[in-house]
């Protein structure tokens, strides 16, 4: 048996703990996997004192955890500790600096610093892995780099962001509070330290920014994903989608478009859709996550599972271990990043789609009058509109409407035309319908 691979661990929280108890609970299935032995040697956190559940008896400590890369004792370096930057970046430079391998969870450091690491990994032939960093314990970055990898991707889309989904899918069911459900989603040890991250989009931003990244070959650019979080739906929203046989969730879209005798341009977009209950994506609840690749000779391509959580994701840290034991690196992003191409984003205005608009109004007559004068004007076709019950406390009213297909830019015309309004007494909310 080849020598065991000495892991330096960075992060002991709900994931660090995860890989620590997966290692030892699949030791003997591992070995024979890896054809050789993953032996954590060294881990760092914050606070050497903190029970967290796992035995850290048999391994050294470092208070710094940059001192994890330049210990004689680690091959490779297992950064679980988040952060775009600052000391999660430092480790990453100082591990590829000493020569050794690095495996980590953190979409956004990738999200942002994936090409600088890309780059000097492939220079020195030094794994870079980040399978946890995108969808939890889905192997999606393996399907994409691997599996998929005789294809050309026409689209990638699908559910990225566990917290998000956990929030929807639960007021759906329970009729809960947004407040109350992220409180949930933060026990479970779904969100990320920042929750923002993941209710305003930014966190399915950064996966789909690197799954973009390997299904394309496009240099990977965070930047121009554009982002709208789930904080404005209400349980109004949800009871409206589903009364019209729809689901809400937020779906993180990328696609590749390129008119003839133009350079192909990128459109990365997240936000909230309205999902019918027929389509595949429906059904996915809770901390759940399912990205669909589109792939030019295999169809479609659902991938499936926990998004979130302790256990689905050090399945996913430990995965890229195996790798590394196997010495099965290649470029990270699928092919060397030099060789990336740079797309511009799209400007999605000429886009079909069908449109779900809710207005809060003062409930008095003319408003519906002024609301559908301006669809018209901006040549927005309506398909149902529903006023639903009667006035609240404040006096408004919520009108739900759908728009038959039509290009985006109609539906912003048709906004803007209505801005300043005194008849409308909030800002509309604009949910696409996902089509298929
Ligand atoms: P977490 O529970 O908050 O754990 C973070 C760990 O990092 C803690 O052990 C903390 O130490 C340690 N830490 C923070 N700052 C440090 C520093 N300056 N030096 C040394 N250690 C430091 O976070 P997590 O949920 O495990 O997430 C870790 C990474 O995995 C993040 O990049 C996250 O985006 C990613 N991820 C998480 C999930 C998930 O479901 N949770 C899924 C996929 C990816 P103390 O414990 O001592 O405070
Ligand atoms: N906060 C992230 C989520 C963790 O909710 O999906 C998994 O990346």
């Amino acid at each position: 048996m080849a020598k065991p691979l000495r892991l330096g661990l960075a992060g002991l929280g709900t994931v660090g703990a995860g890989v620590i108890r997966l290692l030892d609970t699949n030791r003997e299935l591992l070995r024979a996997r890896a054809g050789r032995d993953l032996e954590v040697v060294a881990v760092s956190a914050r606070d050497r004192a903190k029970d967290r559940g796992v035995d850290l008896s048999g391994f050294a400590w470092e208070d710094d955890m940059t001192a994890l890369a330049s210990r004689d004792d680690v091959d490779v370096v297992v950064e679980l500790v988040g952060g775009t930057d600052g000391p999660a970046l430092d480790l990453a430079r100082a591990t590829l600096a000493q020569g050794k391998g690095f495996v980590t969870a953190n979409k956004a450091m990738i999200a942002h610093h994936g090409l600088e690491l890309a780059k000097v990994a492939e220079a020195d032939h030094l794994a870079l892995k980040f399978e946890a960093a995108v969808a939890g314990g889905i192997p999606v970055v393996k399907g994409l780099r691997e599996g998929a990898a005789a294809n050309k991707i026409e689209r990638i889309y699908g559910i990225l962001n566990g917290t998000c989904n956990y929030i929807l899918s639960t007021m759906e069911d329970t009729g809960a509070d947004f407040g109350d459900v992220l409180s949930d989603a933060q026990r479970l040890g779904y969100a990320e330290a920042d929750p923002t991250f993941d209710i305003e989009g930014v966190d399915a931003a950064h996966k789909l920014a690197i799954l973009a990244s390997i299904g394309f070959g496009a240099k990977l650019d965070f930047d121009a994903v554009r982002v709208t979080g789930i904080t404005q739906v209400q349980a109004a929203d949800i009871a409206q989608a589903d009364a019209l046989g729809y689901v809400i969730r937020l779906i993180a879209m990328a696609d590749v478009e390129q008119a003839e005798g133009q350079s192909p341009t990128l459109l990365q977009r997240v936000r909230p859709c309205l999902v019918s209950k027929d389509h595949p994506l429906a059904p996915v609840d809770g901390p759940t996550n399912a990205v669909v690749a589109e792939g030019n000779f295999s169809g479609r391509l659902l991938f499936q599972g926990a998004g979130a959580g302790d256990g689905p994701t050090a399945s996913a840290v430990v995965a890229d271990l195996i790798d590394i034991a196997r010495e099965e690196a290649g470029a990270p992003f699928s092919i060397p990043q030099a060789e990336l191409v740079t797309m511009a984003p799209t400007e999605p205005g000429h886009r079909m789609e069908r449109t779900y608009i809710r207005f809060t109004v003062a409930d008095r007559p003319g408003v519906l009058a002024e609301i559908t004068a301006a669809m018209r004007d901006a040549g927005v076709s309506i398909e149902s509109l529903i006023q639903k019950g009667s006035a609240n406390e404040s006096g408004d009213v919520l009108v739900a409407m759908v728009t038959h297909e039509g290009q985006e830019r109609c539906v912003r015309q048709a906004l803007e035309l209505l801005d300043g309004s005194d008849s409308l007494t909030a800002a509309p909310l604009v949910l696409p319908l996902l089509r298929d």
